[in-house]
């Protein structure tokens, strides 16, 4: 990590803050197990999708009228993406995203989560829309509905565009807040006849620290505590704004939801005393985000520990904060913190995480499946809501391709058969989890990783753009066959 902070330390921070190898034919002889079924695995039904994002895949970034984002400018700092690399091409997605859906048909996947790249449709942020950004989006979710895939849109996954910056501050002003529903409304009157689905903000608990507090992601700004609780407390604004503009602009059902980076907390043993101690960390742990998006209040603890840098705030805007959302999003990956009960404070104390703790191949994803039994059942009691779906779950992995051409990324299928075990274990209880998106499709531009940092389960040669399936896509493609983790 250069000059700004160590991998040690992005471990820790990413910590807190959130946080096949056949050709497709080939894949397609995989044996499947038998067809859906309810009894040991998921619920008929459940949506089995992958994800991505429009900077990490699209490319394209001059092109048809696309104005610039602060990810544009961001990657042309030196020394910021590990490994000098950008967004510019990446897997040049606007260009070949008919073959990357024939490569989602293939896995089996009846979703699709993608966002919108809001500055190809307001290069400036506002204004007046782009056609040509509307028609790459028009005919991305044509193509997807022609192959039996239903898309999930997300409105904001950090491309911010940098006039918005450059004029406003980014999400330090809440006048971008506002432009921010205006797009949101636009994206609702012209996507929502075909778009059943929406997430709102992606991540806030990331963008917001990553990228005002400590500078590692855009706008890579070091900003003082109080600014940072404000900008947070204006992505939950915004988020409530395009949760109002989809219910106001979009066809009537289409069912809007954030996709937040939950603080993920879980009973280090389980015991009564411990999982109540979880469900309260949970709630606290969360209390900047998604706890006043659902609650709409601060906690007293929240507001306590905060002190004189709490953010200012309105009961107006509370309420629009708190607008009630359709279904949570979480993206899960890796446990943050481990609690016991205490009789200290709020009642709970996050133990310390060892050195020796196992992770993937990257420092901040360490190896916790139960995070997908835990979370979602604690939230679905803390929130009282009957719809969550695990909006991002994934590694990345060393995924080197064998002289065979194959890639063996056993690794990877590990960590989904134990995470999917767990996520199984939690819906045969009842817990209402209705849906996944596995991180990601295809490896991808990994922010501050670049290239370099690979999630997806389809290998990408960056130069000359091949995809290839890794085992864990045919891994996948047998869990949606089989509706079961299949352990
Ligand atoms: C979260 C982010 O939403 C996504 O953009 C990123 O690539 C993955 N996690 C993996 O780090």
């Amino acid at each position: 990590m250069s000059d700004k902070v160590s991998r040690r330390q992005f471990a820790k921070i990413a910590g807190l803050s959130a946080a096949g190898v056949a050709s497709p034919l080939e894949m397609a002889d995989a044996k499947p197990a038998a067809a859906a079924r309810n009894a040991g695995g998921f619920p008929a039904g459940f949506v089995w999708g992958t994800a991505t994002s429009s900077y990490q895949v699209e490319g394209a970034v001059n092109e048809d009228g696309r104005g610039a984002s602060i990810w544009d400018s961001f990657t042309r700092i030196p020394g910021k993406i590990e490994d000098g690399t950008n967004g510019d091409r990446a897997n040049e997605h606007y260009h070949r995203y008919k073959e990357d859906i024939a490569l989602i048909r293939e896995l089996g996947c009846k979703a699709y989560r993608f966002s919108v790249a809001w500055p190809r449709l307001f290069p400036d942020g506002d204004g007046k829309p782009n056609p040509k950004g509307l028609d790459f989006y028009n005919r991305l979710i044509d193509e997807l509905l022609k192959n039996g895939i239903e898309p999930w849109l997300t409105l904001y996954h950090w491309d911010l565009p940098q006039s918005l910056q450059d004029r406003f501050g980014g999400w330090r002003s809440t006048e971008t807040c506002k432009i921010f529903g205006d797009y949101a409304a636009c994206v609702a009157e012209h996507l929502t006849d075909r778009v059943k689905n929406v997430f709102t903000l992606n991540e806030s608990g990331r963008f917001v620290y990553f990228g005002y507090g400590i500078g590692i992601d855009a706008p890579g700004l070091t900003l003082p505590r109080a600014e940072v609780n404000q900008i947070r407390h204006n992505s939950a604004l915004a988020h409530g704004l395009a949760v109002q503009a989809v219910r106001a602009h979009g066809r009537r059902g289409t069912k809007v939801g954030p996709a937040e980076n939950i603080d993920a907390c879980a009973p280090a043993i389980d015991t009564p005393e411990n999982v109540r101690a979880a469900e309260i960390a949970l709630r606290e742990m969360n209390a900047g985000y998604l706890n006043v998006i659902m609650e709409g209040r601060y906690t007293d603890a929240f507001l306590k520990f905060a002190g004189r840098d709490a953010p200012k705030y309105t009961d107006a805007e509370l309420k629009i904060i708190s607008s009630p959302v359709d279904f949570l999003g979480l993206n899960i990956y890796a446990p943050q913190n481990y609690v016991v009960a205490s009789d200290q404070g709020p009642g709970f104390m996050p133990l310390p995480i060892p050195k020796s703790f196992p992770h993937m191949n990257s420092d901040w994803l360490r190896i916790g499946p139960e995070t997908l039994y835990w979370v979602p059942k604690l939230a679905a009691k803390i929130w009282k809501t009957d719809a969550i779906y695990i909006s991002e779950n994934g590694t990345s992995g060393e995924d080197q391709v064998t002289p065979d051409g194959k890639i063996y990324d056993t690794d990877r299928i590990m960590y989904l058969r134990n995470y999917l075990a767990q996520l199984q274990r939690a819906t045969e209880e009842g817990v209402p989890v209705r849906g996944y998106f596995l991180w990601s499709l295809m490896d991808n531009f990994e922010w501050v990783f670049g290239l370099g940092k690979r999630f997806g389960l389809y290998h990408v040669n960056f130069d000359t753009q091949v995809r290839t399936p890794k085992l864990s896509a045919s891994f996948y493609r047998n869990v949606i066959a089989k509706n079961a983790a299949g352990v």
